[in-house]
């Protein structure tokens, strides 16, 4: 077993999965947790290796997250990322400061010579890695001093301790994230900890993921324990994946006790009503439409704040759900739960704020002292006062798993590759107020964009692709006059689990057709720009 002490990071159970992957047993556990266990346990056998994680905090703060120091004595392996670098630095005599912030991609050297000399043995923590490659950063501070006993092993053009080693110890540090997607040779790292760790057993190999990848049946079993025997089910679906495996499961679980419904709020995209009714055809239950258009209008008018506008978005469909509630009992159904399709992603960025019906500890461990991102409409924007109790049965898993697991339960590739949506649709895709002017535009540049890329034949190959309207506004000449419209903001993404992105290199000629089409044909918009930042530092979604 590998524990993996969690100081906050947005991607502590990432680290897990990458390890849940490799065939390791693995537990995320709290500093605090560890400390006890190290007291109590200590010669608790089954742990081969530590892994620290990152965090939002800095050490040298007051009341930062820390562990005991004795850790580093008990002769297990360590492997400190970021945060988990820096702790291990600060806390064994080394220095950290605020230093060169770095977010996004940098290029790491492998200083270590044992690469020339090809000691590409399963032991060291460098073998089968090349000498150059591509890491994926987020950090504000730096270690600008190494302890005793710790040398270099790699480096980046800002950071010269990015990649370290006390090899007598087996204690190293990281200051990129290897378990990030878009990091090459991470799970090679990760590998090479493992293998340190069994001290030279030889590498498990890929394929020994465990059964947890595609769970279907513990989930509906699941579902099945906590829903009962009597109670119904109500489901807030969108036609978006994650909804609508949640909803596959649970009508597999409960049969008809399952009542889908759809809230057509005017912020989805073309054709999305027709999209939920045509999936839910072939789940066999007939959804609850209900037409909400014009009120989502009123209830966001003069709204500019984001964070606001997902907060106005989730209590207007609570009393939409409440209103189809009483409908129902009044018919004698005895409504009990809400279903959401709420992911791993979600609760991590809304720093972990509600507990779903039948959360075991494990869905929330760790959450401690991760940061509020944003309050995704679906798990942070919801009122706290709600008679339903929530039921999500996906919220543990990642967008890629969850897309297996559609797979699994028989979805069609059309309905699990869709791109996601954010559940308040266009609201957080519009900067500033959303007018039905402006949603109009909107609408209109995203069926220019989504049209392109399909003639283009790219479009099954981008994760997620919209246009934004800034809020922001330039000078344009149209025919012989002047025009001082809105910046419209094109965004397109590669990714697989939603933790990290990469710009999409989209050919010029198709960007060009997209500005020129967008320009042309949506009124009011002057100029179109191209986003080319990586997620970290920037989110997916402008706001
Ligand atoms: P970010 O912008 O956080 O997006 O990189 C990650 C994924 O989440 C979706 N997203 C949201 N979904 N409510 C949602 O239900 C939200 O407020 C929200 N914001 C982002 C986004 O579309 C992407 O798939």
């Amino acid at each position: 077993m590998i524990l993996v002490v969690d100081f906050g990071s947005q991607t502590s159970h990432l680290i897990a999965r990458r390890l849940k992957d490799l065939g390791v047993e693995t537990k995320i556990v709290s500093p605090e947790e560890i400390l006890l266990r190290q007291l109590e346990d200590q010669d608790d056998k089954s742990v081969k290796g530590i892994i620290l994680s990152g965090g939002p905090a800095s050490v040298y703060e007051k009341g930062a997250p820390s562990i005991d120091v004795k850790i580093f004595n008990l002769g297990i392996p360590i492997l400190g990322i970021c945060y988990g670098l820096q702790l291990t630095a600060h806390l064994l005599g080394g220095k950290v400061v605020s230093g060169k912030k770095e977010y996004g991609p940098v290029t790491l050297k492998i200083k270590d010579e044992r690469l020339k000399m090809k000691d590409n043995n399963f032991s060291s923590i460098i073998s089968h890695l090349s000498s150059q490659f591509v890491v994926w950063m987020s950090h504000g501070d730096e270690v600008i001093k190494l302890p005793r006993g710790f040398k270099t092993v790699g480096s980046s053009d800002g950071v010269p301790f990015a990649f370290v080693e006390n090899k007598d110890k087996k204690i190293y540090g990281l200051q990129f994230h290897p378990e990030v997607e878009h990091t090459e040779f991470g799970l090679q790292v990760l590998k090479n900890f493992i293998s340190i760790c069994q001290k030279g057993h030889p590498e498990r190999s890929e394929g020994s993921r465990d059964s947890s990848v595609a769970p279907q049946n513990d989930i509906i079993n699941k579902i099945k324990q906590i829903v009962g025997e009597k109670d119904y089910v109500i489901g807030a679906v969108s036609g978006g994946v994650d909804s609508t495996v949640a909803a596959t499961l649970t009508a597999k679980a409960i049969g008809k006790r399952f009542i889908p419904i759809y809230v057509d709020n005017g912020l989805m995209r073309k054709g999305t009503k027709q999209h939920v009714v045509k999936i839910f055809k072939k789940i066999g239950i007939k959804p609850i439409v209900v037409n909400a258009k014009g009120e989502m209008l009123v209830r966001l008018k003069k709204i500019t704040d984001s964070e606001q506008k997902r907060k106005i978005i989730g209590n207007f469909y609570i009393d939409i759900f409440e209103k189809v509630r009483k409908k129902l009992l009044a018919k004698k159904l005895p409504v009990k739960y809400l279903l959401q399709g709420t992911i791993y992603s979600d609760v991590i960025e809304s720093g972990a704020q509600r507990s779903p019906a039948g959360a075991s500890a494990k869905e929330d461990q760790g959450s401690r002292h991760t940061a509020v991102i944003k309050s995704h409409h679906n798990v942070g924007g919801l009122p706290k006062k709600m008679k339903l109790k929530l039921l999500e049965p996906v919220r543990n898993f990642y967008k890629d798993e969850v897309r297996e697991i559609g797979r699994s339960l028989g979805l069609p590739e059309e309905f699990v590759n869709k791109q996601p949506f954010p559940g308040p649709g266009f609201a957080v895709r519009i900067r500033g107020e959303v007018t039905r002017q402006r949603l109009k535009m909107e609408k209109k540049a995203d069926e220019i964009v989504l049209s392109e890329l399909q003639k283009a034949g790219i479009l099954p190959n981008v994760f997620l692709s919209f246009p934004v309207m800034t809020n922001a506004y330039s000078t344009a000449v149209k025919g012989d006059g002047r025009n001082f419209g809105e910046v419209v903001a094109l965004r397109i993404v590669e990714s697989k689990d939603i933790m990290t992105s990469t710009w999409s290199r989209i050919p010029y000629g198709i960007l060009q057709k997209i500005s020129s089409r967008i320009v042309n044909e949506v009124p009011g918009v002057s100029r179109v720009v191209y986003d080319i930042t990586t997620k970290p530092p920037a989110t997916m979604e402008w706001e």
